[in-house]
């Protein structure tokens, strides 16, 4: 059974630490109950919250960011650099959510230049790339494939998630036909294949995210085949969210 994965991103949720730290304890205290072989759990608070969560280090939960810069450090003010992030207790940081691409306008040649670093230091990069709903998935996603792993090695690769995330199914109770997430995630394997060839793109987990609930989790691990899925709003809820790591199985 390949290990799927479950991804928290609260986005700029909640308002307070105190909340942040309820939330993390509410979903901690029922995955300390549970067997969760074959899940890997992950949540990506926002980073000002991530040094009070990790503080409790014998979770089984593993924990990203959601954005970095591409340098290491320097005068960028407001900016976090993928050191830091790995340094915080961090595996994991998404790059090229489309809320960044579209209102804080990070280009291709960006979210290239973050994976290059992230990776460099050591960090799990869930890349994620989808078509606005006017668009054509595959043109956008051969694009953002192309242009974001330029000049990624095979090896460096291998860190990848690739997170299939239409942009009109984002947070909008709208979300993408099981059999329209399977087709991309075959078009996925299928650049995949081209760049790095066909070892790397059956190893590389390819993941759905955008108005997932607890009661359509089947639909995607089991009929569209993903390895896990990129959870917002639904990881605001704790009891929803755990109901989502429920649901997973093989
Ligand atoms: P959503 O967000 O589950 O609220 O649609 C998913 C995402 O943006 O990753």
């Amino acid at each position: 059974m390949n290990t799927k994965l479950i991804i928290a991103n609260w986005k700029m949720n909640p308002c307070t630490r105190k909340q942040a730290e309820q939330l993390f304890e509410a979903v901690n205290k029922e995955v300390k109950k549970r067997d969760i072989t074959g899940k890997e759990i992950i949540i990506c608070p926002p980073v000002i919250y991530l040094a009070s969560i990790i503080k409790n280090l014998k979770t089984k939960i593993k924990f990203g960011a959601q954005n970095c810069h591409w340098e290491q450090q320097g005068a960028y003010t407001g900016e976090v650099s993928p050191k830091m992030i790995k340094h915080s207790g961090c595996k994991y940081v998404i790059i090229g959510h489309s809320e960044r691409r579209n209102y804080f306008k990070e280009t291709e040649d960006m979210i290239n230049q973050k994976i290059l670093s992230a990776l460099k230091v050591g960090l799990k990069v869930i890349l994620c790339v989808g078509e606005k709903e006017s668009e054509y998935m595959a043109s956008v996603v051969k694009k953002q494939l192309k242009e974001g792993l330029a000049g990624i090695s095979r090896v460096q690769a291998e860190k990848l998630i690739i997170a299939y995330e239409p942009v009109w199914a984002i947070g909008s109770g709208n979300p993408c036909k099981p059999s329209d997430a399977l087709e991309a995630k075959l078009f996925i394997k299928k650049i995949i294949t081209e760049i790095y060839g066909r070892k790397l793109s059956d190893q590389l987990p390819i993941i759905y995210g955008g108005s997932v609930k607890s009661n359509m989790v089947n639909k995607y691990i089991q009929q569209a085949n993903m390895d896990g899925l990129l959870i917002g709003g639904a990881s605001l809820d704790s009891r929803e969210f755990v109901n989502i790591i429920e649901e997973v199985n093989d």
